[in-house]
């Protein structure tokens, strides 16, 4: 993404005293972008997509599928997507570099048209995310891979059900090999996959195509290849990752705040961590949303939380997107709290910049310690990555005077109307083009 993009605009947040109010909590940008992928499973037919988050990754990836020759609508919450007869299996470079999920069309295109050529993703500032374990699984399906000039040229006459074990429990294997696997001649076992709740979303919209998915227990799934799919039509879930941000939103501002459209399940890890750290809230049964569950929080009399351990691990663990938030959060704690990071070997990066709003962490090795403060100040501080983004505008709120976040492109890719959201709970926040000096 250039730099010149980047540096667009930057949010002002004005320290406040609590946040109160209600907020829903918007279709899920993890489970929304390998469902768009799969629907270069369809020939000749249509996937319809509700509560699709409205977010930059998503325009990225719609621009990609419109690249390849999908057609693409979208009318409010609602995206349709009409596939031809035929589609170009290629996937370009500018594309793939934006975004990394981009990657995701590889299993679908070399398994529906035994041909791909997909733009290897390149450098990601939270670390090495290699692509080694989607290309190991292709080639036990019996494809064909290559690399040449910064491309993943991939072909397979067709490709074949087997078994396949991953190294790592990858979000993105995963979902790569199940479409790959949709597509395979045969019975496709893949075990120890990621267990993620995006990973059951995909599983149902590829039941929807007319695919047999099975999920054989924890960390295993059974796909019955197809030689035809058939329309679809399904809903995201809702972004577990946006509603902990206003969580936590409330809970770094002693507020009174009830986030809606959430599955508890979903965030059992950052629940069991509040609990842990002191902090009062409820999980309330609402009518009328579509995950029909909501979690409030409420003002925190001692206003300090309880210092915590957490170790980042894949789902059910404690999610390593959430792990900038918790930190943010941990800055004003009445103790020593420790955060390690398990997945992403760069992602503390955003630390130095909450050292520079007068918090007080220390990175060592793969552990943030965070030594709680009385307070935080408001300063200029730049986003790094999209988790980090939030992190420090939730700091900005919990601080004293004004801060200024810069590169909310970051934060874009994944928070819809974040300001709008902010301002609706009571927060003192507002969008401005950044200085282009
Ligand atoms: C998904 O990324 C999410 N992105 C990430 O969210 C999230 O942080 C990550 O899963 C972990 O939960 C999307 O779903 C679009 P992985 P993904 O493959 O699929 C290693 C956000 O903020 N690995 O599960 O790229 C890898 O290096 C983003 O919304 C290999 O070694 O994550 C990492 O250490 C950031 N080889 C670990 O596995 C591979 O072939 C987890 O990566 C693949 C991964």
């Amino acid at each position: 993404m250039g730099s010149v993009f980047l540096k667009m605009y930057k949010m002002k947040v004005r320290g406040v005293a609590s946040l109160k109010g209600r907020v829903n909590t918007q279709g899920a940008k993890n489970a929304a972008l390998p469902i768009m992928a799969s629907c270069l499973l369809l020939k000749g037919q249509k996937m319809i997509l509700d509560n699709v988050p409205n977010l930059q990754d998503i325009d990225t990836m719609t621009d990609l599928l419109r690249a390849m020759g999908v057609s693409v609508s979208r009318d409010k919450g609602t995206m349709t997507f009409d596939v031809p007869e035929d589609v170009s299996c290629e996937a370009p470079e500018h594309l793939v570099r934006k975004m990394r999920a981009s990657s995701l069309v590889l299993g679908p295109l070399v398994a529906r048209y035994g041909r791909a050529v997909v733009s290897m993703p390149g450098g990601c500032s939270i670390g090495s995310r290699p692509i080694d374990l989607h290309l190991k699984g292709l080639v036990k399906m019996g494809a064909k891979i290559e690399m040449r000039n910064g491309f993943v040229h991939a072909s397979a006459k067709r490709l074949r059900g087997c078994r396949i074990y991953l190294d790592f429990p990858s979000v993105g294997a995963t979902e790569n090999l199940m479409m790959a696997a949709a597509f395979a001649t045969g019975e496709t076992i893949i075990e120890n996959t990621a267990r993620e709740p995006e990973i059951d979303n995909l599983a149902t919209v590829l039941r929807g195509m007319g695919v047999k998915v099975d999920a054989e227990g924890a960390g295993c799934v059974r796909i019955r290849g197809v030689g035809e799919t058939q329309d679809c039509r399904e809903r995201v879930i809702p972004d577990r990752i946006e509603a902990c941000t206003y969580i936590l939103a409330g809970v770094m501002t002693g507020g009174e705040v009830t986030v809606d459209d959430v599955v508890p399940e979903h965030i059992d890890a950052l629940l069991a961590k509040l609990e842990e750290a002191g902090v009062s809230f409820s999980v309330l049964p609402t009518a009328g949303n579509g995950a029909g569950y909501s979690v409030a929080v409420y003002p925190n009399i001692t206003k300090k939380l309880r210092p915590i351990s957490i170790k980042t691990m894949p789902f059910p663990g404690f999610p390593t997107d959430m792990q900038p938030l918790i930190v943010a959060a941990l800055t004003k704690s009445s103790g020593v709290s420790l955060v390690e990071e398990n997945l992403f070997q760069a992602r503390f990066l955003y630390a130095g910049e909450l050292n520079r709003m007068g918090a007080d962490i220390d990175i060592k090795n793969n552990t943030a310690v965070i030594r709680g403060v009385n307070s935080l100040d408001g300063a200029v501080v730049a986003a790094t990555d999209l988790r980090a983004g939030a992190a420090l505008i939730l700091a900005g709120l919990a601080s004293e005077g004004e801060s200024s976040v810069e590169n909310m492109e970051y934060v874009f890719r994944g928070y819809e109307n974040i300001d709008a959201k902010l301002r609706a709970i009571g927060a003192d926040v507002a969008l401005e083009a950044a200085d282009q000096s």
